[in-house]
């Protein structure tokens, strides 16, 4: 049965550092592992519920002129009258940052524990899984560091517009259509999601065995959820390049 990737050396991690945190030798670091996976998990499926949640509103600019704009406004809008304009948007701006950093803590945390049990800093090998997946488990950390760096260039090129030269505040549909139009950050847009598909190729698969969720039922709904997840947001993401440059959104 196709078990998904999976560690060659996972036995010398807990060797060397012991389960729930106790120390055997002395070179692990502080701080509980399971703690660390386990901070690494519920982030991480929080930032992939973001990305479905951003890719559904990005998906309007296939509704027509208008339509992303609308949705871009009433980001910023609701919460009202309750709380003033743009507050409850601030406050998820504030916990998704939060994820963001914990997250990559939390990994560089789990990496060097792992190269530190391995004793060098060879990666161990993959086992298991379909060639996919042994790939997106054996890139973890260069497709982390591919968003990232892609997050960075995002946020210059559409929330603040530094590196947007078509840029006006609140013109969401325009500064996208402005910025997809040039290729090469049509073509940047769209390794950096294929990068993100890989990292939530195996980011999904992880999840569950990080929270503890194991067997067989379990292992099922796994494989479809980190099958159809990046499935769906490669696919979505890539159409929104490929349609402004090839000029049917414009
Ligand atoms: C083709 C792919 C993508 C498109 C077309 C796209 C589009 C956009 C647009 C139009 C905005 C500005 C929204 C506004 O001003 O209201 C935005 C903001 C943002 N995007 Fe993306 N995005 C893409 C991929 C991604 C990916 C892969 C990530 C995360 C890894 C991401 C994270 C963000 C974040 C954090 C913001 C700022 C949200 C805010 O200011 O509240 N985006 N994106």
């Amino acid at each position: 049965m196709d078990e998904g990737p999976r560690y060659l050396v996972t036995a010398p991690a807990e060797i060397a550092h012991g389960v729930g945190g106790v120390k055997t030798t002395g070179t692990s670091l502080p701080g509980n592992p399971i703690v660390d996976k386990a901070v690494m998990a519920v982030t991480g499926g929080f930032l992939a519920l973001f990305i479905v949640a951003h890719l559904v509103g990005n998906l309007k600019i296939f509704l027509g002129h208008g339509h992303l704009d609308a949705y871009g406004e009433w980001l910023r809008d609701v919460g009202q009258p309750f709380l003033p304009r743009t507050v409850l948007l601030w406050g998820f701006r504030i916990v998704l940052t939060a994820a963001f950093f914990l997250h990559i803590l939390a990994a560089i945390r789990v990496v060097r524990r792992n190269r530190m049990a391995t004793g060098d800093r060879q990666r161990p090998a993959k086992t298991g899984g379909t060639p996919v997946q042994r790939y997106a488990a054996a890139t973890m950390p260069m497709t982390g560091v591919i968003v990232a760096l892609f997050l960075v260039f995002h946020l210059l090129d559409l929330t603040w517009g530094t590196a947007n030269p078509g840029f006006q505040r609140g013109a969401v549909e325009r500064n996208l259509i402005a910025s997809l139009d040039r290729w090469p950050v049509a073509v940047v847009y769209s390794l950096a999601v294929l990068a993100l598909g890989f990292h939530l190729v195996h980011g999904m698969w992880s999840l569950f065995s990080s929270l503890g969720f194991h067997g067989r039922r379990i292992d099922n709904v796994r494989r479809v959820i980190a099958t159809a997840l990046p499935a769906v947001v490669v696919l979505g993401n890539l159409a929104i390049p490929v349609a402004i440059l090839a000029g049917w959104v414009s």
